[in-house]
């Protein structure tokens, strides 16, 4: 066996950590916009960026630079889309996971009528992709959602935001429709937990005192329920389209076989499926219903949530994976960073610069984990290494070390598909240079193409190839055959 004939290589990249433009064509201001820098902070130092406050979302309002706010520039792909999607065309992909940014669409979540000059931005790119036969895979929710919800309604703790996205996600259906035949509903739906406001809009400060776990757990039903409600008009706006859940792949090891590790191995990676359990089965396990309880977290529902939730389950399961983490029952052993959630640190395994662990052979357990729970398609729409790359004088960029991660992540992907898992494609986080949600730094690079932009925002955002450029293009070419 081998990947399927069709098997959609590309990459993965989210409105606002490439558009900027931020304050063009009419597009409102989002929770992204806000996100500021902090350059002395530890960069493994998650709840550091993270931290949001009303005084510091005022702050930023009031303040109409991009200097401290690098989402708000991006990398300029705004008005580079086109060299960029003819870079990745030369690279071969046969797809592009993008998302579209809902204030260019809405600018503040509650307007009647859609920005009609976001609606034609859109329209291009897909018009672009169209030349050249990359497939689009469309997250219509990607950290990023009108910051006028989040400041009036506390995001999506009110049950209105069901109503205003669901109204986004039909303009998009029916504007796009023609172009698009893949859909995701939300990025990492699981990270509301981790970081409410920028995937839910929820503001801490604006919590009732000690109801933060209310907020989330509210907030997350909410998107489950807009999330099946999507689903169903796509389903039917578009012919033969596909509505995929995301979730982040936190797979989770035992520190060692001291059976405490392990139970607490087994209730984090339930509480990481519960968000597909609920998307794909179509109702709340068991088992996470009394953990909510036990939390004191009561869930207000509406009479027909529950079969709203049954009838418009998702398609397929997408997920990124970057590593995998480890519990230990000893709170004594040395913690490492991961993707905005912290372990244990695992012995066996290497760190990125950001303490992220290398895991190849977690993908590959990802996988088989997933199919075997799931047996729906998968599609992995994430996956790669942030680095520090450094460009030589004659231009070059001698990126070995992404090479290896990719190389190896591959190798254990294609053992899972002989293994009989349905895997859709393979969309690398991120193809080009872009900004980091979790640090807002540019300097953290996932890119086959290097942006000359730094930090503060200096630079003449020309793109270079680097030697990963060329290897992954090899890649696609041969179907995975070839990864030397
Ligand atoms: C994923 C997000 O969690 O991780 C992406 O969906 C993000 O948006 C990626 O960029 C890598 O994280 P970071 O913090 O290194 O940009």
């Amino acid at each position: 066996m081998s990947f399927r004939k069709d098997f959609l290589w590309g990459g993965a990249i989210s409105a606002n950590q490439v558009e900027g433009a931020w304050n063009s064509d009419g597009k409102g201001m989002s929770v992204a916009d806000v996100a500021s820098y902090k350059p002395n902070l530890n960069v493994t130092d998650y709840a550091g960026h993270n931290k949001i406050t009303l005084s510091m979302i005022k702050e930023a309002i009031d303040d109409k630079s991009t200097k401290f706010y690098p989402k708000r520039r991006g990398i300029n792909f705004y008005n580079h889309y086109k060299e960029d999607i003819a870079l990745f065309a030369e690279m071969g992909f046969k797809s592009l996971r993008l998302s579209i940014a809902w204030t260019r669409i809405f600018p503040t979540g509650e307007e009647n009528e859609p920005n009609y000059d976001g609606i034609k931005y859109y329209e291009n790119i897909f018009k672009e992709l169209k030349k050249y036969n990359i497939e689009p895979i469309v997250t219509l929710s990607h950290y990023e959602m009108p910051l006028n919800l989040s400041l009036k309604y506390n995001g999506w703790v009110d049950r209105k935001l069901i109503g205003y996205f669901v109204k986004f996600s039909k303009v998009c259906f029916e504007s796009f429709g023609k172009y698009v035949k893949y859909w995701l509903t939300f990025n990492e739906i699981d990270s509301v937990g981790r970081h409410p406001f920028i995937t839910a809009g929820i503001i801490p400060d604006q919590c009732e005192e000690g109801k933060l776990n209310n907020a989330i757990y509210q907030a997350l039903h909410h998107q489950y329920v807009a999330a099946a409600l999507a689903t169903k008009e796509c389903h039917e706006i578009i012919k033969d389209s596909k509505m995929g859940c995301m979730l982040t792949k936190l797979t989770t090891y035992p520190n060692t076989c001291n059976p405490n590790d392990v139970l607490l191995s087994l209730s984090s990676n339930l509480g990481n499926y519960s968000h597909a359990d609920i998307q794909i089965f179509g109702e709340y396990p068991k088992l996470h219903k009394t953990f909510l309880k036990n939390l004191g977290v009561e869930i207000k529902m509406e009479d027909n949530d529950e079969i709203i939730l049954k009838e418009n389950t998702a398609d397929y399961l997408a997920f990124s994976y970057y590593m995998s983490r480890t519990e230990s029952s000893d709170s004594t052993k040395e913690k490492t960073a991961g993707n905005t959630i912290m372990g244990v640190k695992n012995p066996y395994l290497p760190s990125t610069e950001w303490g992220w662990q290398i895991d190849p052979v977690g993908l590959h357990i990802s996988l088989i984990e997933l199919y075997d729970r799931y047996r729906i398609p998968l599609m992995i729409v994430e996956n790669g290494m942030g680095a520090k790359d450094v460009v030589l004088e004659d231009g070059t960029i001698h990126d070995s070390y992404r090479i290896e991660y990719f190389k190896e992540h591959i190798i254990e992907m294609k053992k899972a598909v002989d293994m009989g898992v349905d895997l859709l494609g393979y969309t690398s986080w991120a193809p080009i240079d872009c900004i980091s949600v979790s640090t807002s730094q540019m300097s953290k690079r996932y890119g086959f193409i290097y942006v000359d932009q730094d930090d503060d925002g200096n630079g003449t955002l020309k793109r270079l190839k680097k030697d990963s450029f060329f290897w992954y293009k090899k890649v696609i070419s041969t179907n995975g055959e070839i990864l030397e």
